[in-house]
């Protein structure tokens, strides 16, 4: 396994060693201890406990009587996403910031200043989060996984269109497999629990003709945000796994699953085409028979039964008067069955 790196200072690269000495002792660990280990002085290591703890990391003790680690914030520094993850590919770079614009934003810069495939980019907040279509994506600090993955995978521009679906796919198998959430993909991006959105893509790439250049996979869960955190235009087409679950759920752990589950289904897609992956997006489909609206980028809207996706992604939806018509973008919204109105 190839070494994890992050953003790091020497003092990241500090803290990861104090919190892995501690984390690895049944005793207190002292100072003079922590210095032997890390080759450092006391005043540093002094230092680094009094940063570790500004972070929210509860250690108690003193350098003498030795310190133990009472407690970790969840919260997805660099270090903490990549101490238990086995992946090859994705998030074998990771950057972490408290705050960012948008980590689409960040990792398109990335990309094309070079950063590797897989790369990572996770904000605790986002204050400009982006959705599709140009909409804002409410990103408060401390209750979400507001993430972005940067790939270069070896295809052409014109299969990049199921990125979005591998996305959700994995998304959602992870929220009913680890979580025993009844979450639903609801075609092409958006994963529902109880007919409200949990989690949100946002798919951005870079080609010409016929060359993809990368990818950037955007993807927004909603972990511990409250009715209050969502507009109150979106408070009931909006969920999160606290108030799906009924208490706060760690993000961390969640992360590495979730990116587990992409690595997982974007090999296989590599390797041996998206049957596996078309196939999983039909049996965790949210759309399948029930009549949609699809809203395309012209506004125009298609109202019909949504009957298939086809083997190319595209869904497929037949109007009252037996056309036919595939999608591959565009908004959809599932009309309750026998009302007139339709869920977004
Ligand atoms: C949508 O449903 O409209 C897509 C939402 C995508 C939100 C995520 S959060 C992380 C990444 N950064 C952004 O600015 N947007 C995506």
């Amino acid at each position: 396994m190839t070494a994890v790196t992050w953003e790091q200072s020497p003092g990241d690269v500090m803290k990861v060693a104090v919190l892995r000495s501690l984390r690895g002792a049944t005793q207190p660990v002292s100072g003079a201890d922590l210095c032997r280990q890390l080759g450092a002085t006391r005043n540093a290591v002094w230092k680094c406990v009094r940063s570790l703890r500004s972070l929210g990391y509860q250690i108690a003790g003193t350098t003498n009587a030795g310190y133990r680690l009472l407690a970790s914030p969840d919260c997805p520094f660099a270090w903490e996403v990549a101490e238990e993850l086995s992946t090859s590919q994705i998030g074998r770079t990771v950057v972490y910031m408290p705050e960012m614009a948008s980590t689409n934003d960040l990792a398109r810069q990335m990309a094309r200043d070079g950063a590797p495939h897989g790369t990572l980019v996770v904000a605790d907040t986002q204050t400009a989060g982006r959705g599709r279509r140009g909409r804002t994506w409410v990103s408060p600090p401390g209750a979400g996984l507001w993430m972005s993955i940067l790939l270069r995978p070896p295809l052409p521009p014109t299969e990049v269109t199921l990125f979005p679906l591998l996305a959700g796919v994995a998304v959602t198998q992870v929220l009913r497999q680890w979580y025993g959430m009844p979450a639903l993909l609801k075609w092409p991006n958006d994963v529902l629990v109880a007919e409200r959105k949990i989690c949100g893509i946002l798919l951005e790439m870079s080609a010409e003709a016929d060359v993809l250049h990368h990818l950037v996979l955007g993807i927004g869960v909603n972990v511990n945000l409250v009715r209050a955190d969502f507009p109150p235009d979106l408070q009931d087409h909006a969920t999160s796994l606290q108030l799906e679950m009924g208490e706060p759920q760690a993000r961390v752990p969640l992360l590495r699953r979730i990116i587990t589950e992409i690595e997982r289904e974007y090999i296989r897609f590599i390797s041996e085409g998206p049957g596996c992956l078309l196939n999983q997006a039909r049996l965790l489909s949210a759309t399948m028979g029930k009549t949609v609206d699809v809203k395309s980028a012209d506004s125009t809207v298609f109202t019909g039964t949504a009957i298939a996706i086809a083997d190319d992604g595209a869904l497929l939806v037949r109007d009252a008067t037996g056309l036919e018509r595939p999608f591959y973008a565009g908004d959809v919204s599932v009309r309750p069955a026998g009302a007139g109105g339709s869920i977004s």
